[in-house]
């Protein structure tokens, strides 16, 4: 029987593409560290492919699941949770099931967003660069700037899923007042997550804190940092582009911080700088970029923000273990290859749990 092929578009470890090797396939990863073209994948899909694992570089619309499908595409396996770079309706058209990666990277990703929240108010890249060009001069009380206390404070949780739990639990361990804003609202979780603020006040680690969900309205105006976690949604009534807009982010408090670790587009980077610019907030944390990597001529880029914006490279799950573990219940990798195993042997993707177009497909599809 001729081996299945499958193709990597980005080097996810040796374990885990030896995972593929090891279950009889014919394995070719991308040998760049750039990503392939959109002609180059294109080519390589109409070529005959059973699987194909992707990241989030890689732009997989309508034009080429058409040609994948009619040569017999039977996976596509992102490395990643988010999955807007991926035309999923399309696939689904074309009976293609799409598998991500949730929950191996949400504490990561959480631990990630609320180290930004700390960068940001409490100085420290400024802190260190100072230090590191020569000019700190002199130990004083208040020169040249100070920071603001992240303990006690009020998080703002946009987004209540995976990743705005686990950034949740974090919080309430840090002495924090949480408001939460979601489609929907998962009022159990905020039971068990009071549970743990009351027993904490009732062993004397600090007053008792409170968590519950509120309007965005509320959320926005009451926070003194607010931290992003919904998915990015490009159209339709639950669109989340610009979903922090210049409106919103003026209804911020002037002492408050953004932390933004999904997807860029879900801010409006232009009117953040105006709003960072003009002091209508206190500050941001951006992870995520409409356009990665940064442009050059990017408004975030501007001097003038240097205090108070801290810009870093889509790196929230970047851990070796949740990056590059082989391990399915570890690692981004490790799940990602798990699919394709799982499809290529002939599981049904209807009844596979990462599959996020598993109950559109229609009939079963055996490979
Ligand atoms: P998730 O479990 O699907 O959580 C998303 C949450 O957002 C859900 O609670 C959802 O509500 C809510 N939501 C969706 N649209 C909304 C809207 N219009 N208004 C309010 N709430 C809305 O996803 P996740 O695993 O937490 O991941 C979240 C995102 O993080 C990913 O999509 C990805 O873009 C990003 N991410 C970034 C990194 C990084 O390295 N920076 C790493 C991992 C993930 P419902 O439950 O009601 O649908
Ligand atoms: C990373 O950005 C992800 O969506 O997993």
């Amino acid at each position: 029987m001729k081996a299945s092929k499958v193709y990597v578009t980005a080097d996810i470890g040796s374990e885990a593409q030896e995972r593929l090797s090891d279950a009889g396939f014919e394995v070719e990863v991308h040998p760049h560290i750039d990503p392939p073209t959109y002609e180059e994948l294109t080519a390589k899909v109409a070529g005959g492919l059973d699987g194909l694992v992707t990241t989030i570089r890689d732009r997989i619309d309508d034009g080429l699941l058409a040609k994948a499908a009619a040569a017999g595409l039977k996976i596509v396996a992102q490395v990643a949770v988010g999955y807007d770079n991926i035309d999923v309706p399309s696939a689904t058209r074309h009976g293609i099931p799409v598998a991500n990666t949730p929950d191996v990277l949400s504490d990561a990703t959480a631990e990630f967003a609320f180290f930004m929240m700390g960068d940001v108010a409490r100085k420290l890249y400024p802190s260190e660069e100072l230090v590191r060009s020569g000019r700190w001069g002199v130990w004083h009380p208040h020169h040249p700037w100070l920071g603001d206390n992240v303990a006690g404070k009020t998080v703002a949780v946009i987004g209540t899923g995976r990743i705005g739990k686990a950034f949740a639990h974090k919080c309430a361990g840090f002495d924090m007042d949480i408001v939460c804003y979601s489609r929907t609202r998962d009022e159990e979780f905020c039971a068990r997550v009071q549970r743990v603020m009351d027993l904490r006040a009732e062993l004397g680690f600090g007053r008792r804190r409170t968590i519950a969900y509120v309007t965005l309205e509320k959320a926005l105006a009451t926070a003194d940092f607010v931290a992003l976690h919904v998915p990015l949604i490009k159209s339709g009534p639950d669109a989340t582009v610009h979903f922090m807009n210049e409106a919103r982010l003026r209804q911020m408090k002037r002492t408050a911080y953004l932390v933004n670790t999904t997807r860029g587009p879900v801010v409006d980077e232009d009117a953040l700088a105006r709003v960072l610019l003009d002091g209508a907030i206190a500050g941001a944390a951006l992870d995520v970029f409409a356009k990665e990597p940064l442009p050059m001529d990017s408004p975030l880029r501007d001097e003038r923000l240097f205090l108070k914006l801290r810009l870093f490279n889509h790196l929230g799950s970047g851990t070796w273990e949740t990056r590059l573990s082989p391990d399915p219940n570890v690692g981004m990798a490790g799940r990602a290859v798990q699919s394709v195993i799982d499809r290529l042997r002939g599981a049904d993707p209807r009844q596979m749990a990462w599959v996020v177009n598993r109950t559109s497909l229609a009939g079963d599809s055996k490979p």
